[in-house]
Order: structure tokens, then sequence, then C-alpha cells
């Protein structure tokens, strides 16, 4: 394959990255930009060379092998890739790529605005004003939880986690973490994180415990309706990862009963649609998948599977395989 390879993008671009690829490929771009269902995605295999997916295609194993499928590079934009079944994309031959790096900061930023939104109440007091039910400051008015010496639990310590622990350190948090293997020294150091040898100790433990591990069947509902006891009913939980960490309608019993204090979300388990339990509730700051959504942030993006294209197209490695 050289140039004019024929490639889709399943959702539109930023103009910059859009015209990138348009100047050199034979690119179709989504107009309508609505998800593609199976049906279109298991036709667009048959007929491109690359196909360049997001977090709202889902790639599984029947697309992956419909019959005459052509594609040899899914060029996912997005870090995280458990909407594609990797597994059968290697067995197919095809290679896939993501885009880490590029947004770790504008999630962590996310990750710390839900910090603040759901710690400090902004959600709950912007409301208030907007509805004209605000009657004034008074001392014991949507008081919430300061974050001084307060614990910061992390729930897996990749890039992104370490990003938001430093961040979290300016406000003063005690860093603490999980994974499932323990951290180089220097990186703990980097972040002055300390590390936790189990995750139900992480979670009991913690103020806040904010949510950076991948989506995926290894992690479906890590945060299950027992652990959502384990936390103090002081609690709060954040999560920028994937929808499907948390069992969602577990924990709207638990926000709802006031087990734990608050929570701040910005991914679903079965998104766009966020569990109705949620959506009543005040202790909850709901945001529709925000994390690398800035400008600067989505070109970074789309640059970055241009540029696992190009080196694929021209018979080189890819910087960034996940396959
Ligand atoms: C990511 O990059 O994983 C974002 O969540 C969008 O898919």
């Amino acid at each position: 394959m050289t140039a004019r390879a024929k490639i889709l993008l399943t959702r539109r671009w930023t103009t910059e990255v859009e015209q990138y690829l348009m100047q050199r490929y034979d690119v179709t771009l989504n107009t309508s930009d609505v998800p593609m269902d199976a049906a279109a995605l298991a036709k667009a295999m048959t007929e491109y060379d690359v196909l360049c997916p997001t977090v709202t295609d889902s790639v599984g194993a029947a697309v992956i092998n419909t019959p005459g499928a052509r594609v040899k590079l899914i060029g996912n934009f997005g870090v995280g890739y458990n909407h594609i079944d990797i597994a059968a994309a290697t067995a197919a031959g095809i290679t896939v790529t993501n885009t880490p790096d590029v947004l770790t900061d504008a999630t962590a930023d996310i990750a710390i605005l839900l910090t603040l939104m759901a710690t400090r109440r902004a959600g709950e007091g912007e409301r208030e004003l907007r509805s004209g039910r605000w009657t004034g400051w008074r001392p014991t008015h949507l008081m919430g939880l300061g974050l001084a010496g307060k614990t910061f639990g992390l729930v897996g310590f990749g890039r992104i986690a370490q990003a938001t622990a430093q961040r979290a350190r300016a406000f003063g948090l005690q860093i603490a973490y999980y994974g499932r293997r323990r951290s180089a020294p220097e990186i703990e150091a980097s972040c002055q994180a300390r590390f936790v040898e189990s995750l139900d100790e992480l979670v009991a433990t913690s103020d806040i415990l904010s949510l950076h591990c991948p989506g995926g069947a290894a992690t479906h509902h890590l945060i299950n309706r027992e652990r959502l006891a384990l936390l103090k009913p002081t609690a709060v939980l954040v999560n920028t990862a994937r929808g499907t960490v948390v069992d969602e309608a577990a924990l709207a019993e638990a926000l709802a009963a006031g087990r734990i204090a608050a929570a701040g979300l910005d991914v679903y388990e079965r998104e766009p649609a966020v569990h109705p339990a949620l959506t009543g509730l005040e202790n909850v700051v709901l945001l529709p998948h925000l994390g690398s959504a800035t400008v600067e942030t989505r070109t970074a993006m789309g640059m970055r599977v241009a540029r696992n294209i190009d080196q694929f197209l021209a018979g080189q490695p890819v910087p960034d395989p996940v396959a």
C-alpha cells in the first residue's frame, strides 16, 4: 500500500487533522457524525485499508472477521481500546494503534475538576442559583469536604493517574495508589505516592477514590456493591476511566442513601445513556465524557493517529501499536 490508501474516519475530527489526512490519502468522512452500527462497520471493513474508530464504535470479532475484509490497520482515535477486540484483530493480521500520552494532561485536569466540583458541591450550588433558590450567604450553606491532608487514592497508576496525582499534590492531598504492579521508586517519588497492597485497603482508606484503570472484562464492576460499602461515608468517587469499572446501579443506591458523600463521573456503563437513578441525584457531578475534550488535545490525538497511518503505509513500524 502507498499513497491514496482508502481511509475511513468514523466520526468528524478537527479540521487541521482531516485536512492533513485528505492531502495524503483517499479519506471518507462520516459527515452525519453519528455512531456507525455493526452493519456499517462490517461494510467499512471490506471497503477501506485503514479504519479509524473511536470509543463510540464497537469493533468486535464479528466486524473484524467480516468476509472479504481488507482493513489492515485500525488506527483508534483514543487511548482506551476496550471497544476493539484485540485478540480477533491480531488473529486476523490487523495492526491496532492508539493515542497515548497526548491526552494525559487534559484527562488529569478533568479528574481534578470532578474532584473539586464533587467535594465543593459546585453542581448543586450552580443549580440552586440558576433556579432562583439561593437565599444568600449563611455559615452552614452547602458545606463541602476540604482537601488539604486528605487521602487521594488512585486505582491504576499509569500516565493519567500520575499526572492526576501530581496535580492533587498541589491541593495538599496525600497520594496513595493501588495497581497490579508497584511502580518504580522514581515514579512514586515524582508523585509523592504511597503504594497500598490491596484494592480493598485503598478503597477503605481513601477520602477521594479516583479510577484510572483500563476498561474491559478484567475491570468490569471492579467497584461493585461490596467495594462501595467499604468507602467512608464522607468519601467521594471520581471516574474518568471507563464506566464499566463501576456498578452504576449500586453507586446510585449508595449516593441516594448517603452511604458515600458524592461522586464525579465523566464516563458511563452504557454511553450515552446514564443510569436514570443518577440524573436525579444532587450529590453527583455528571460530565459527558469530556476527558480529552480540548482543541489542542483532540488535534494532537488526530495527529497521533495520522503518524501511525503514515508509518504503517510507508511500511515502517508504527509508533503506538496495541496489537
Ligand atoms: C480515550 O482516549 O480513551 C477517551 O476516553 C476517548 O476514547
